[in-house]
């Protein structure tokens, strides 16, 4: 069969998904979540990959699928636990959402991922890509999975101009995947542009000469392949400046916070930390007042061992460091907590608390 593409001349699709899909099954790479299809390895892997580079991913899902092999275990996990799991991955309420949901799919579902477009995509957290993912890699369904990578693919194949910044722009290139889709193999076409994106047609100098569907790629036909896809930029982030304090009490312990249940990094812990609003005449008085005031904290501030920049996709993050004391009647409570540097290491922080750590050893070393 021949279709015209509205933004194409014409495309053999029986070739195409030949070409692309043979192409798939003799160059794809051997990654952990394609052993079996396993649809909860499945939405393990694909909610992981969403904001993450395959090479990042791969010895978290390894430890996850080994921390908790099935929905029951996931589902029955201790909070800190999952987060301490996803520790460094970024965009914590993926993997919040990703519980939640297992423990829906064994209260409605019996402890069976469902398998229709309406049910999955009820689940917390599975958007249109992944609940697409997860039937066509797990169940074999043919349903579109479009993220900005097969956008990227499609809009160079297609020659599609529409910007996928835009939100509007997924259901053109949902109905593209439609059009496209193998009904006899949806699991390896969803894969195979996957793959391709990853490999052949990355976002700049894509390789072409080495690509298995060049001949059927508009882009390249018209040499525009460097020009798509057509993305506008986000708007700047936002700085924000903080200080944060590594406080030990006499016996040397450390004091830690746990961030809000919602907003950015929930539930992970951190130091105490205050944000700076202005340019401080005197930083650390007002600092030492700023906890007072906001934390109800009395500490003693000792000396600035340096400064960390993290960046988020919407902000960044410029934190002063500060050591210092606590008194020693200083009381725990749920969200406030004294731990030991062994202790400290079943909590879940965000990189830059990390980063933290690793800054204030290297300042007791000195
Ligand atoms: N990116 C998103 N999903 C993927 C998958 N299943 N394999 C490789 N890369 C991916």
């Amino acid at each position: 069969m021949i279709i015209e593409h509205e933004n194409s001349e014409k495309i053999n699709i029986n070739t195409f998904q030949n070409d692309l899909i043979s192409w798939f099954k003799r160059e794809q790479r051997d990654l952990p979540w394609r052993k079996d299809q396993d649809p909860y390895k499945v939405w393990v892997s694909e909610i992981m990959l969403q904001q993450t580079r395959v090479d990042t991913v791969i010895p978290y899902f390894n430890r996850f699928i080994e921390w908790f092999p099935t929905i029951d275990d996931l589902a029955d996990a201790n909070e800190d636990k999952v987060l301490k799991a996803w520790e460094g991955l970024g965009y914590y309420s993926r993997v919040r959402n990703l519980q939640s949901a297992v423990k829906e799919v064994r209260e409605k579902y019996n402890g069976e991922v469902p398998n229709t477009p309406k049910e999955i995509s009820e689940l917390k957290g599975v958007g249109p890509y992944t609940a697409g993912a997860i039937l066509s890699i797990a169940y074999g369904i043919p349903e579109p999975a479009v993220d900005g990578n097969v956008m990227r693919v499609l809009s160079r194949i297609l020659s599609i101009w529409d910007d996928i910044a835009k939100p509007s722009s997924r259901k053109i290139f949902e109905q593209a995947v439609r059009d496209l889709i193998s009904h006899d193999d949806p699991s390896a076409f969803n894969q195979a542009l996957m793959e391709l994106g990853a490999l052949i047609c990355t976002p700049t100098s894509p390789s072409c000469l080495l690509c298995p569907v060049r001949e059927h790629c508009q882009a390249f036909f018209e040499g525009v392949q460097e020009e798509l896809p057509v993305k506008t930029k986000k708007t700047k982030t936002r700085n924000v400046q903080l200080a944060a304090a590594v406080l030990t009490n006499s016996e040397g312990k450390f004091l830690i916070h746990k961030r809000p249940a919602s907003g950015l990094l929930a539930n992970l812990w951190e130091l105490p930390n205050v944000e700076l609003h202005h340019n401080l005449q005197n930083e650390r008085e007002e600092v030492v007042s700023l906890f007072t005031q906001e934390l109800q904290l009395n500490a003693h501030l000792e000396r600035i061992i340096g400064q960390i920049e993290h960046v988020f996709s919407h902000l960044i993050w410029n934190i002063k460091v500060y050591t210092g004391t606590l008194p020693d009647d200083f009381i725990e409570k749920e969200d406030w907590k004294l731990v030991s540097s062994e202790e400290r290491d079943e909590y879940a922080f965000p990189v830059s608390y990390q980063k933290i750590f690793q800054m204030y050893k290297n300042s007791q070393e000195e």
